[in-house]
């Protein structure tokens, strides 16, 4: 099995939906640790009930970015994990984790990326108007949501959605796509090593 860490900061449906694909054996993976930053997130619930080993922390109990990431780093290593999986971790990566992991990092983002990165992505599709929005799933350089593209879904916007009933038809979209894409990796149909000898991009946010 591919030796993969989940990273999130919120609800953790994502995480939920790659470990119920793991236990279903739809994905030959194993999940070797979730690292949290808010210890109150709802996904420290989850991640118990499926006996994965935690890593919490407080970023303002370090001096800066870099040092929590290099004892996350340290973890990753200890544990042998080939790829880092990034679902609705809410802050962007220094150079420590990017470089590392450059290439065996991927992230989901609720839109047709490069539209609408950043924080609440739905919300941007619907104030912009446009018609079509989606999920994309991408590797992870040093920027916002930005990084190669390595799979997307798209979906219609109805007149009368909002925020709320657009977010509950994407939701579902990522549980499904995420763990299809780790499987594609771990099969070797997503080939990760045409990536893995270039260099990250430096992402203006970085
Ligand atoms: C997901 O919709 C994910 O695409 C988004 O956070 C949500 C996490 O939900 N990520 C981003 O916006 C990244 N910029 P979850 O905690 O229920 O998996």
């Amino acid at each position: 099995p591919l030796r993969i860490a989940v990273f999130a900061s919120g609800s953790g449906s994502n995480f939920e939906a790659i470990a119920e694909a793991v236990k279903a054996e739809r994905l030959d993976a194993s999940i070797e640790l979730l690292v949290c930053d808010r210890p109150e997130a709802k996904v420290v619930e989850r991640v118990r009930e499926a006996g994965v080993p935690v890593h919490l922390f407080r970023p303002k109990d370090y001096p800066d970015r870099e040092a929590y990431e290099r004892e996350i780093l340290e973890q990753l290593r200890a544990k042998g994990v080939e790829l880092v999986v990034l679902a609705g971790y809410m802050r962007i990566l220094t150079n420590v984790l990017v470089d590392a992991f450059w290439g065996r990092m991927i992230n989901i983002h609720p839109s047709l990326l490069p539209s609408f990165p950043g924080l609440h992505a739905v919300r941007q599709a619907l104030e912009h108007g446009v018609k079509v929005t989606g999920i994309t799933v991408h590797l992870v350089d040093g920027g916002l949501d930005s990084g190669p593209i390595l799979a997307q879904r798209a979906l219609d916007i109805r007149p009368k959605d909002t925020e709320e009933t657009l977010g509950e038809r994407i939701h579902p979209l990522e549980h499904e796509l995420y763990p299809q894409v780790i499987q594609d990796i771990a099969a070797g149909r997503i080939d990760l090593e045409r990536y893995t000898n270039t260099k990250p991009k430096d992402g203006i946010h970085s």
